[in-house]
Order: C-alpha cells, then sequence, then structure tokens
C-alpha cells in the first residue's frame, strides 16, 4: 500500500481506473458503491483507504437475474441434501453490457462472480458454466435459461430447467436507489469500510462469504434496524 500511495502521489497510474474512482470517492468523504464485477474499492491497499477515512463502501456487481436466482435455489438443493451435479446457464443480453461482455477478456470477472456464489453455496464446484452471448437486438432485456442436473434419494437423477427473461434497468434502477439511500445512512451513522450488510444486493459481496438470499435479507434488515433506525431515533430526540 505505502507502494502504491507513494506511485500516486507521483501521479503515476498504478491503478485500474474503477479503483482510482473509489480511492477518490474515500477522499473525498463520499460513500462508494460499485455495480459493476470491475476491482474498484476491493483492490488491496484500497479498502484500507475507505477505512481510514472513515468512510463506507459497498459491491460488487449487482445481482437482477439469473445469479438472483440461483442465490435462492441452490441454498433449497442444499437443504434439501438434493446434490446438483450440474448447472448450466445461457445468458442472452443486448444492450452495451451485451457488447462489453462479448469480448472473452471483460466476460471473464462476470463469469467469475456467477460461479463463486453457486460454489459458496453448494459447497463444492459443479460442472456446467455460465455462457454469455451478445444478441444486440434484445436491448434491454436479457434472457438466462438455467438446466440444472440433481440426484435424489437413492441416487435418482433428475433436473429442473428455468428460463428468465428480465429488463436490464428495470430490475436495476430500484437497487441502485435502495444502495445510495442506504450508504448515504451508512455513512452519516459512522460506519466505515466494508457494508457487507448490503451484500443481498450484489453477486460478489464484499466482507462476506454469505450468498443465500434469505440469509443476506435477514443481515440487511437487522442492520437497517439496529445501526440506521436506532441512529435516525437519537438524532429525532435531539
Ligand atoms: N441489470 C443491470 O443493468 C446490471 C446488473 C448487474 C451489473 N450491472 C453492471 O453495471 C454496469 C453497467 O451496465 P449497463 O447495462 O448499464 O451497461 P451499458 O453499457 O448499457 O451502460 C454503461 C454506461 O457507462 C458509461 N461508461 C463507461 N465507462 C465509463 C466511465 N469510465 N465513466 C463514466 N461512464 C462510463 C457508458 O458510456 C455507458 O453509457 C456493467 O458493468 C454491468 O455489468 C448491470
Amino acid at each position: 500500500m505505502a507502494r502504491r500511495c507513494a506511485a500516486l502521489a507521483a501521479g503515476e497510474n498504478v491503478l485500474p481506473p474503477s479503483a482510482r474512482y473509489a480511492w477518490a470517492a474515500a477522499q473525498a468523504g463520499c460513500a462508494f458503491v460499485d455495480f459493476t464485477p470491475s476491482a474498484g474499492a476491493r483492490i488491496p491497499g484500497v479498502a484500507e483507504v475507505f477505512t481510514s477515512y472513515g468512510v463506507p463502501f459497498a459491491g460488487s456487481d449487482g445481482k437482477t437475474g439469473e445469479t438472483l436466482l440461483k442465490t435462492v435455489l441452490a441454498p433449497m438443493f442444499a437443504q434439501r441434501a438434493l446434490r446438483v451435479t450440474s448447472w448450466s446457464g445461457t445468458n442472452l443480453l443486448g444492450g452495451g453490457d451485451g457488447e462489453t461482455l462479448s469480448r472473452p477478456e471483460r466476460a471473464a470477472a462476470k463469469i467469475d462472480s456467477k460461479d463463486r456464489a453457486l460454489r459458496s453455496l453448494l459447497g463444492h464446484p459443479v460442472g456446467g458454466g455460465v455462457h454469455i452471448h451478445n444478441v444486440p437486438e434484445l436491448g434491454e432485456w436479457k434472457t438466462a435459461w438455467d438446466h440444472v442436473t440433481f440426484e435424489g434419494f437413492l441416487g435418482t437423477r433428475m433436473n429442473l430447467q428455468f428460463t428468465w427473461t428480465g429488463c436490464d434497468s428495470a430490475l436495476a434502477a430500484p437497487l441502485v436507489l435502495d444502495l445510495a439511500r442506504l450508504s448515504a445512512r451508512a455513512l452519516d451513522a459512522g460506519c466505515a469500510g466494508p457494508l457487507r450488510e448490503l451484500a443481498f444486493y450484489f453477486k460478489d459481496p464484499v466482507g462476506t462469504d454469505v450468498h443465500a438470499l434469505s440469509a443476506q435479507y435477514d443481515a440487511l434488515v437487522s442492520w437497517a434496524q439496529e445501526r440506521l433506525t436506532a441512529r435516525q431515533e437519537v438524532v429525532g430526540e435531539e
């Protein structure tokens, strides 16, 4: 970190743009939210800058579609002892994100963040993989077709398939509004560093390995009630 600080002071671009945005936000005393799979505030050294400036950050990579469903369904398989043997996801994306992710080097971080949640929820890696295709014709809309094979009692082999068609902006916009409000309130409440309680919104949450949506929701609600509402009541009483 000391080397990075010295290089930054000397005007060298040692950090990717997303990490420079994050660093600038911390220095300006603004809470930072990374809705993309970029390095952002997660890069070693940058997260510590937030803690030292007393500023919170949240991320990474909004959970709005296929991974949202995975983090609801995978705990069900695990809790019912139905062993998932493969999970294949085919994603058809339009718009700017589809174009960006049609480049393999850009898609790698997104695919990794989608896979990580599944590995963690099932407790073991599964074959199948995630595939992303750019279909400009779809525009704002995205379709995910997932095919899941699993084994039940006495090794009986079964499968689940689902198709999800969502409107990117309509799925993301309410999350962005929540995140702007919650991170601003967290800053007011004196929170600093990673906001693990906002994991509910992300594919690759900072500061926690909890991926199951219901556990993330419970953590979010108790944090908001205990930390943010308590603060409001204290302020209201003054
Ligand atoms: N449902 C969703 O929309 C969703 C869900 C999860 C994650 N994300 C992530 O959010 C990001 C945006 O997704 P999108 O669908 O809106 O993509 P998009 O390509 O439609 O829009 C991205 C916009 O950001 C602008 N931009 C690019 N680099 C910039 C920079 N350095 N500074 C300022 N502006 C810049 C582009 O000009 C473009 O207008 C992507 O990283 C995507 O993976 C989106």
